[in-house]
């Protein structure tokens, strides 16, 4: 397995290079992004792609997303590409905006896992840049880690998954925004928004307009309800241990809080809190206690929420207390991830 880092610094071109050449010939490569690390394969050679499936212990019917090195690489991977989509690409690419497309045939079905559309993302990191452009095609790249599991935002998250079922990993340090990008079905008369993340519904409502929004971003699915992006239907981001989200004012969270630590405790269990900073120095005896940053500047939530998730994991707390976020802005995006990391379990005191 090839490591390339950027510290490195004088081979650093040439081990983007090496690689570029391996994932050309058939190999997967881990590369960051600005939101999470993504395991990249050749978009279209479906063998290629395949090693993804297995690597991640991916389920074969959630399909993945097409990155690109610039826009012109968009057209030969759809049918169509609608008026909105260049508002969007013009206000938001590179960034950490999917937009879903009808498919062109020459990308391969297990990139789709069959749908009749596409998922498209142009990253705004530029190791990410370097490394597409080098490839010379476009890269279909889920995140990084072992299906189900918390998203990767640094390289060490790659490892501890896919240590030795990946040909090789690119370490561009810790990823900014920490979430994976906002995903915008645009290929029906209304656009939908099937992921949240950090581009908000508040800002595509700024350039679009009409916009739904699918079930599931944020709520959890009613049972038998059938999700628009294959992906929601399944239980993520889960560490392995129990998760539970706390919702209410704040003296309300931090008394609840306080008491089940004091009852796990009572219980012989380490308990692991993770709250934003206004209410932290009010929490008492926890096992783990971890902060969500400013609550009025959620990017710090947003950028350390997966990594505390696995922190907690290595920490071999049994249970996990954390604050719920707000359903606005990149609230939303928090709120999603941390519901289904929870799997829904979600005491809310108001
Ligand atoms: O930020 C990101 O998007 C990262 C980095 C690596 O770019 N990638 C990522 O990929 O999060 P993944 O595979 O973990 O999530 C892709 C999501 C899934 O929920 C999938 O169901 C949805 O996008 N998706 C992909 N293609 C789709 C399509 N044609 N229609 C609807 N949903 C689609
Ligand atoms: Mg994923």
């Amino acid at each position: 397995m090839l490591f390339v880092k950027q510290s490195d610094s004088s081979d650093f071109a040439e081990q983007m290079k090496q690689a570029a050449s391996l994932l050309q010939q058939g190999g997967t490569v881990a590369f960051p992004t600005e939101t999470v690390y993504g395991l990249g394969a050749n978009a279209l050679n479906a063998a290629a792609v395949q090693k993804i499936f297995e690597a991640k212990g991916r389920p074969g019917d959630n399909p993945l997303i097409v990155h690109i090195a610039d826009r012109s690489a968009l057209e030969p991977l759809v049918t169509e590409i609608p008026d909105c989509a260049y508002a969007l690409m013009n206000a938001f690419w590179p960034g950490p905006l999917t937009l879903v497309f009808p498919k062109a045939p020459c990308v391969p079905d297990v990139v789709t896992a069959g749908l009749n559309t596409v998922a498209v993302r142009f990253p705004a990191h530029p190791i990410a840049q370097q490394f597409l452009k080098a490839c010379h095609c476009p890269v279909a790249a889920p995140s990084a880690n072992t299906s189900g599991r918390p998203s990767p935002t640094e390289a060490g998250h790659v490892i501890e998954d896919l240590y030795g079922k990946i040909d090789a990993l690119i370490d561009g340090g810790p990823c900014q925004v920490g979430l994976e990008s906002t995903v915008l079905d645009i290929s029906g008369p209304v656009p939908v928004l099937l992921r949240p993340g950090r581009i908000t519904p508040e800002q595509l409502r700024e350039v679009l307009g009409e916009m739904e929004i699918s079930a599931g971003v944020a709520e959890q699915l009613s049972e038998g309800e059938v999700p628009r992006s294959p992906g929601m239907k399944y239980r993520h981001y889960a560490p392995n241990t129990d998760v539970c989200v706390v919702r209410g004012e704040d003296d309300q969270v931090v008394l609840y809080i306080n008491h089940q630590i004091a009852k796990n405790h009572a219980d012989g269990k380490r308990v692991g809190v993770m709250v934003y900073q206004q209410v932290l120095p009010q929490i008492l005896g926890a096992d783990v206690l971890l902060s969500l940053g400013d609550v009025h500047h959620r990017s710090a939530a947003a950028a350390s929420l997966f990594s505390h998730l696995r922190h907690f994991e290595q920490e071999g707390v049994s249970l996990v207390l954390a604050q719920d976020s707000t359903d606005t802005g990149l609230g939303l995006a928090i709120g999603n991830r941390l519901h289904k990391a929870a799997g829904y379990q979600i005491i809310d005191l108001r």
